[in-house]
């Protein structure tokens, strides 16, 4: 069996100045000191990432985007493209946050088009997949799971599985303050880690990494990391805080 590195990443969504992303890491590496048995991944906005990587440099922390658009340049007025991330030092990039589906109209076919253009310029995807409540209610999430992950992936090859990170976050879990309990996390990342490998064939099984994400907190990520198919957390409050992104670092 590979072992999977765990992952903890922190998306901060709208929030944080490139001045207080700077600080932030700074303040964060000072605290963390060098823990190796885990990544750790800071999600600024697109202003903050060219001081953030700066910061990050040499600290072992790794940058995501939050977003990007597939084309290489031209018209596209408002939208970033892959290789100006990279050309930062960004190494990540979330793709299909529930945020982006819902308030920006982003599509299973736009998110397998971002998929697919991350990996062609070495950014690694974090993916996130996730049911609403009234899809839970109607016993739907399986299906929705299995749907947005086959779609998701459509353009991904077998061999790119170890590069790809799927983040399991119910909707009704973001920003509520009601996690999903470790058991229903642990039976929806086996079903998103199966269908990966539905798609992408067995090997992926043991390579891709699945997060949980909704609500994590420093008192919930042990038990949420206990879970054999959690790989790891997409944290969004509990991330803009120094001290509670630490702590949830540590435990994982
Ligand atoms: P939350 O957000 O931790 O604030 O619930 C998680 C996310 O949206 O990634």
């Amino acid at each position: 069996m590979v072992a999977r590195i765990p992952l903890i990443a922190g998306n901060w969504k709208m929030n944080k100045t490139p001045a207080e992303g700077d600080a932030f890491v700074r303040a964060l590496a000072t605290r963390l000191g060098t823990i190796e048995a885990v990544e750790v991944v800071v999600a600024p906005p697109f202003t903050g990432l060219q001081a953030v990587v700066s910061a990050s440099l040499g600290t072992g922390i790794t940058v995501a985007a939050q977003n990007l658009f597939w084309e290489e340049r031209g018209a596209f007025t408002g939208e970033v493209a892959p290789g100006m991330l990279t050309s930062l030092g960004v190494r990540w990039v979330i793709i299909g946050h529930s945020e982006r589906r819902q308030l920006f109209g982003e599509t299973d076919q736009i998110v397998a088009r971002k998929v697919r253009s991350a990996l062609n310029h070495d950014l690694r995807p974090i993916m996130c997949v996730g049911e609403t409540q009234e899809e839970r209610d109607a016993g739907m999430t399986e299906e929705r799971l299995v749907s947005q992950v086959t779609k998701g992936l459509a353009h991904v090859t077998a061999g790119e599985a170890g590069e790809l990170v799927v983040a399991y976050e119910p909707i009704w879990a973001i920003g509520t303050g009601r996690t999903a309990t470790p058991a229903a996390a642990q039976e929806a990342c086996a079903l998103v880690r199966r269908q990966v490998a539905q798609v992408l064939g067995p090997a992926a099984r043991e390579t891709v990494r699945v997060l949980y994400g909704g609500s994590v907190t420093p008192d919930n990520i042990g038990d949420l990391m206990r879970q054999d198919d959690v790989d790891g957390a997409l944290v969004g409050g509990a991330s803009l805080d120094v001290e509670s992104f630490a702590v949830i670092a540590e435990r994982a």
